[in-house]
């Protein structure tokens, strides 16, 4: 028999268990981090909503060079606990009211821990048959419950960025390249991602939203028209149902029927509001999700997950696979079965970010959803109520989806960002300034269910207080 070379010998007397840990160590490090995050999650209301650190001082704490040899991994995990991981915005604090919170729930967070420990992966049926299955009911679960046309097929991406842009890539695939159109209130990442896939410039038409800061229906049609009538081929048209900024939704039914007229594409994105459509007052305020032929929902903003998790729903079946799917010969042996996650998206491995939104739909049920998420609606409204009770602030666009706008009277734009950034320095709470118009104003996003009426009162009163003291 040949001699093994000596480097193989070598590499071969290397302990198989080089990286174990043992049964006992692994225990007791697991409870350790679960007694962290529970002790995080039941003390967070005396916690900072956002600490933004030093980065000298970060890089300080935690870098140094690359260690050549390990250390005691618990105090790693304490370091990672008490510095990396607090100097950022806890967006699942009842006080965090700022851009979009991310109120994540145990059971998701146990899902996805579980996931993780399992090395979840839901790419070929060959290779992840389970994990597909739940990303399968799981999207189609939430298909129903949006009220979306039920031939929608469903795939799991990281965010909103993502999933929106994997619809735009879908749209071309399938209509050919052409003109685009979005409101002023489209969300910032769209216009990015367009970008980055090559459209040009030339051909995105950003039409202005009317007061409501709705995309104009009437302002759609006409530059459609404009745009037929010099030869170019309008292709897409992307509603927003639940802007950013205020809470707005777009004019779906009118927008889908001049979709319909002009044969174009309509993608509606719900990354922040499309979760609403859970519960009764949601969904009177978004009629036409039904209509849309692709539609972005985020559950890591208002379904209670941890990041990352977005769902993106394409009307036309197998219009998906037809966009993304490969069929190398690495992947015959895996390949070929009933869900092909890997042929949804650009993502070939992928882990099962199902497991987090299956386990908190068996958890909870759908009516104790539908409850937290109505909750987030009334709390915004009670922050409106707050506000119009107080002699120093007015509305500025009323609440909307879990959103409301708010100016002090008499107070200019840099009395808001100053009152914004007093707050959040402060610790108290976390909220966002923003410009509607031109007009500078302070927005509460309010879709944490653990969030308390005097959580929302203490906040405006102290923004109150920061903007009328100069
Ligand atoms: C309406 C809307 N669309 C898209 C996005 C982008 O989502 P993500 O940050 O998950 O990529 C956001 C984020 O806040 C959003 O509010």
């Amino acid at each position: 028999m040949r001699e093994l070379p000596d480097e193989t010998r070598r590499a071969l007397d290397i302990p198989a268990d080089i990286l174990a840990l043992d049964e006992l160590q692994m225990r007791r490090l697991g409870y350790e981090v679960v007694d962290r995050v529970v002790e995080h999650l039941t003390t967070i209301r005396d916690q900072r909503a956002l600490t933004t650190g030093d980065l000298a001082l970060l890089t300080a704490q935690l870098g140094g060079p690359i260690p050549r040899q390990g250390s005691p991994i618990s105090e790693n995990l304490a370091t990672l606990a008490d510095i990396a991981l607090a100097n950022q915005q806890h967006g699942d604090h009842p006080r965090y009211f700022a851009r979009v919170p991310g109120p994540s729930s145990f059971p998701a967070i146990l899902g996805e821990w579980l996931a993780t420990g399992m090395a979840s992966v839901a790419s070929s049926w060959g290779g992840g048959s389970g994990p597909s299955t739940l990303e399968n009911i799981t999207c189609g679960w939430l298909r129903d419950a949006l009220g979306l046309a039920p031939s929608c097929e469903g795939v799991l991406l990281s965010g909103g960025s993502m999933a929106n842009i994997t619809a735009v890539i879908t749209a071309r695939h399938h209509t050919g390249s052409g003109i685009i159109y979005l409101s002023d209130q489209t969300h910032s990442s769209i216009k990015r991602g367009l970008l980055a896939i090559g459209q040009p410039p030339a051909d995105i038409r950003v039409l202005e939203t009317d007061q409501t800061f709705r995309l104009n229906a009437v302002d759609l049609e006409a530059a459609i028209k404009v745009d037929l009538e010099n030869g170019l081929h309008p292709m897409l048209v992307i509603a927003t149902a639940g802007t950013t900024n205020t809470g707005a939704v777009d004019d779906l039914p009118s927008i889908a029927d001049i979709c319909a007229t002009f044969n174009i594409w309509l993608h509606v994105d719900g990354a922040y509001g499309g979760p609403a459509a859970l519960c009764a007052r949601g969904r009177s305020v978004l009629p036409g999700l039904d209509r849309a032929d692709s539609f972005v929902t985020d559950p890591h903003k208002w379904l209670f997950q941890p990041y990352d998790i977005a769902c993106l729903f394409v009307k036309l079946p197998g219009a998906l696979e037809d966009t993304f799917a490969i069929h190398p010969e690495y992947l015959k042996d895996v390949a070929g079965g009933a869900v092909e996650m890997q042929n949804r998206s650009l993502e070939l491995t992928r882990r099962s970010r199902a497991v987090k939104l299956w386990l908190t739909f068996r958890t909870y049920g759908l009516e104790t959803l539908d409850a937290a998420i109505d909750r987030g609606i009334g709390l915004a409204e009670y922050a409106q109520y707050q506000v119009e009770s107080d002699d120093r602030l007015e509305i500025v666009t009323p609440a909307a989806l879990g959103i409301v706008t708010f100016a002090g009277i008499n107070c200019d734009a840099s009395d808001h960002v100053r009152a914004a950034a007093q707050l959040t320095q402060d610790g108290y709470a976390a909220v966002s300034s923003t410009v509607l118009k031109g007009r500078t104003v302070l927005r509460l996003c309010t879709i944490n269910p653990s969030t308390t009426t005097e959580d929302i009162a203490g906040t405006i009163d102290r923004l109150a207080q920061f903007l009328t003291r100069k």
